[in-house]
């Protein structure tokens, strides 16, 4: 019997991370995570043919050490405010290459509309690492399928759980950018999407938009959280410049405490994103199979932490 394939996830021990290794799993891959805090990742720990080892991925003998000893690298490292330079664009690039010297097959996540010239520092980083990923591929022929997913949302996720804690907490919900149009896609077939393209090299060289199958506004998704979690609040939209304010009120202290104490992280950079449409013109891949809807979903797992089903659950624990 062939011996299994070797995959190594960076940035694995975050949300989408958890569930590409199930995946991978479950279909008898070999996962490795390497990540600064085996605690963060103690999820992983119960999946029986995944390693978590905790390893520094900017020590360069360290890297290429981990890369060489896999048949396939998933790059998942990514952030939403500090050093993009850092984190978007050099360490994609460092990957690439050791993937290039080691004939390593790279799948590398970026974001929807990342684009070089894009209009928040977030994106232009992104856009930027992908320039700086197909470079490397034009110069050495390596093997690379990259990924641009809009927001995604499954259990643990950060976008509607953070609408739901922000409903549950407040009577009234200032919101900035209510206008700003997202295409929630599902972790579980993000996931699928990676594994599907590792084991078909026809996606080699390409780049794949993944989006769920509609189209919505904030406003209209804050709204149907409250809806799902039965509790209507009032929701007071604000123009540009002061949803600006309000995200430079979360960037220093004491809002800046505030926000880690409530899971609420927003900077101008991420208003800045919000001013793009993030949708896509083509629909999830067929290749991939079909993306779910976003209410066949979430109310599960909303219910289950917001909903009445937390007391369902609560009088079955007494
Ligand atoms: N979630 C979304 O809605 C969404 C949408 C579009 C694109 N994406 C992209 O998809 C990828 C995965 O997203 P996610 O939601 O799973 O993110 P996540 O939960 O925040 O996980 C991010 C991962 O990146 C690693 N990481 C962050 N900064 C790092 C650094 N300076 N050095 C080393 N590792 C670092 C973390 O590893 P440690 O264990 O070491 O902390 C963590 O495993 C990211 O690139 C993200 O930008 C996500």
């Amino acid at each position: 019997m062939a011996t299994p394939m070797r995959v190594l996830i960076l940035g694995g021990s975050g949300f989408v991370g958890g569930a590409i290794a199930g995946q991978l799993v479950k279909q008898g891959y070999f996962v490795t995570v390497p990540t600064r805090d085996r605690e963060r990742a103690k999820s992983l720990l119960l999946l029986p043919s995944c390693d978590v080892i905790a390893a520094n991925i900017w020590d360069p003998a360290v890297l290429e050490r981990e890369i060489a000893q896999h048949d396939v690298v998933i790059n998942l490292v990514g952030i939403l405010s500090g050093d993009f330079e850092r984190v978007h664009v050099t360490l994609p690039r460092l990957v690439a290459e050791h993937c290039a010297r080691h004939g390593k097959r790279l799948l590398h996540m970026s974001a929807l509309c990342a684009d070089a010239n894009g209009g928040s520092e977030y994106l232009r980083s992104r856009g930027r690492g992908e320039d700086a990923v197909h470079a490397v591929a034009r110069q050495t022929g390596l093997a690379v399928t990259m990924f641009r997913p809009s927001v995604i949302f499954g259990e643990g996720d950060n976008f509607i759980n953070m609408l739901a804690r922000l409903v549950r907490l407040f009577p009234i919900i200032p919101l900035g950018s209510p206008d700003a149009r997202f295409q929630p896609v599902w972790v579980e077939d993000v996931a699928r999407a990676i594994v599907v393209a590792m084991q078909r090299p026809e996606t080699i060289g390409k780049t794949y938009e993944l989006v769920g199958p509609q189209v919505y506004t904030l406003r209209e998704l804050l709204t149907w959280v409250m809806h799902t979690i039965s509790r209507p609040r009032p929701v007071v939209p604000l123009g540009n410049g002061l949803a600006t304010l309000q995200a430079m009120a979360f960037e220093f202290p004491p809002g800046k405490w505030l926000g880690a104490l409530l899971g609420v992280e927003m900077t101008r950079d991420n208003v800045a994103s919000m001013r793009t449409p993030n949708v896509s013109s083509a629909p999830f891949p067929a290749l991939f199979g079909e993306a779910h809807r976003l209410e066949d979903v979430v109310p599960t797992y909303l219910a289950m932490r917001f909903g009445r089903a937390q007391y369902n659950q609560f009088r079955a624990d007494r």
